[in-house]
């Protein structure tokens, strides 16, 4: 499909740092239904991405939108103010969370909920142990604090010197070397805890989403916990990409017996409305100067639609026991990903966690690679899916209730785009964003 005049012009007019799957897309979307995408001419796209890890419960889920049309109506913005529903969504959140994290703030952006945890850290934290490290591959925001966990600086900023910890990524090695390489990297991050004692806190993912899907033993996370207590370092888990029942309970801490001091809960828990929060002890969030009058708040921060779309979310969740439904998905993604991974030889690796695939292309050089997978992209576009790519990885992160059938009817289609990228090769383009049709 060719891009049209209206689409032409929006390029021209958008910035030009959208992510790679809009560069790809000569399509608009017009309306969605479960996990299905429309566009106006009524072709449907199953949405392998759930928006991007946000819609958990598909889109216009007939509860969530009569229950946001009913609150639309009644209320937007009162800033910080009380309404009913504040108080049930607060119950929700302290009933499912572990009792210590007892404490919650609302805010309307990932990055923006993990730079409020770092200014609640920073209150808590003596200034002597106010260093807090992140692990090497992870993500956590484009914020200037956020960003600086995982050393991404931009031309004229200040040197951000960050301790990154090595994630086990074991791939490539032989089964016998893995758990012998978590220990190595146990006794490094061992090192440098004992090495220096201005470690106060540890910002990580218990699964590095964006990092490609990354992840590390039950034991090493037991063994992880005990080093945290052992030094007294306090835990902020990120569940911003993976949280949310995706794979298989409700929140991936709880997958790995972590015991976070601090999370941010994103994406999914708003179902695809901008809503978020942290949770954390109270000792922790009600420090000062974050625990101040006017500290955790922002303008929009738990404003009553984003309230409303996070507890609606929350209860279709429970009600529907889609945690559950992501795990029972998990074999048959598995078993898909296998077969492309055993037809196509570009698929170089590959990682299922939950309802959560990440394959690991390479076809050349990297530059050759990142065309294939855009060329990928758009395959998958044209055979009526929508996934994500970056650089080198594609991602599948369908909603949580899709069903059997479209996740199966999603899986052929990206295999008949595996099939047309590989015998036809990837496309040249002019320019990267303003791609034509495949
Ligand atoms: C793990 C993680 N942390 C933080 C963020 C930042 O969230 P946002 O893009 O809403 O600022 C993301 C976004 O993808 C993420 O995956």
């Amino acid at each position: 499909m060719l891009r049209n005049q209206a689409s032409v012009e929006e390029f021209e007019l958008l910035a030009s740092g959208v992510t790679p799957g809009f560069a790809a897309a000569p399509y608009q979307f017009t309306h969605g239904k479960g996990a299905r995408l429309f566009d106006a001419d009524n072709n449907d796209y199953i949405d392998f991405c759930a928006g991007t890890f946000t819609n958990s419960i598909g889109h216009a889920h007939p509860i969530a939108v009569k229950f946001m049309q009913e609150r639309i109506a009644e209320l937007w913005n009162i800033h910080d103010y009380s309404t009913p529903l504040r108080i049930k969504l607060l119950r929700l959140l302290n009933e499912m969370t572990p009792e210590h994290i007892d404490t919650f703030q609302f805010y309307t952006g990932g990055s923006e909920t993990i730079e409020a945890g770092l200014r609640a850290l920073h209150s808590y934290l003596p200034p002597e142990r106010a260093k807090i490290v992140s692990f090497a591959g992870a993500y956590h925001g484009k914020t200037l604090g956020s960003r600086q966990l995982f050393g991404w600086q931009f031309p004229g900023e200040s040197d951000c010197d960050i301790t990154r910890l090595p994630f086990p990524d074991k791939f490539g090695l032989p089964a016998e070397q893995k758990n012998a390489y978590e220990q190595h990297c146990l006794e490094l991050i061992e090192s440098y805890f004992a090495n220096d004692l201005h470690i106060g806190a540890v910002i990580y993912e218990p699964v590095l989403g964006a990092g490609g899907n990354l992840n590390a033993s039950p034991l090493f996370w037991k063994q992880f916990n005990q080093l945290c207590k052992q030094f007294g370092v306090l835990q902020f888990v990120d569940e911003i990409c993976v949280g949310f029942g995706r794979l298989g309970h409700d929140f991936s801490f709880q997958q790995y017996d972590i015991e976070p001091d601090l999370v941010a809960f994103a994406k999914g828990i708003g179902g695809g409305f901008p809503t978020m929060c942290i949770g954390g002890r109270k000792e922790i969030i009600n420090a000062k100067p974050f625990g101040e009058k006017g500290g955790a708040s922002t303008t929009f921060g738990g404003n009553p639609l984003s309230l409303a779309a996070m507890y609606i979310t929350i209860q279709i969740y429970q009600q529907e026991q889609l945690a559950a439904n992501a795990k029972d998905l998990e074999t048959q993604l598995k078993d898909h990903v296998e077969k492309l991974a055993s037809a196509f030889p570009d698929i170089f690796d590959f990682r299922v966690t939950g309802l959560m695939a990440t394959l690991n292309l390479k076809h050349g050089t990297e530059e050759e690679t990142k065309r294939f997978a855009l060329t990928l992209h758009r395959h998958c576009l044209a055979q009526g899916v929508k996934v994500m790519t970056f650089d080198h990885l594609f991602r599948i992160a369908p909603p949580l209730n899709i069903s059997t059938t479209d996740l199966d009817e999603g899986l052929n289609r990206m295999f008949a785009a595996f099939e047309l990228t590989t015998q036809q090769g990837a496309v040249r383009t002019d320019s990267e964003n303003l791609c034509p049709s495949v």
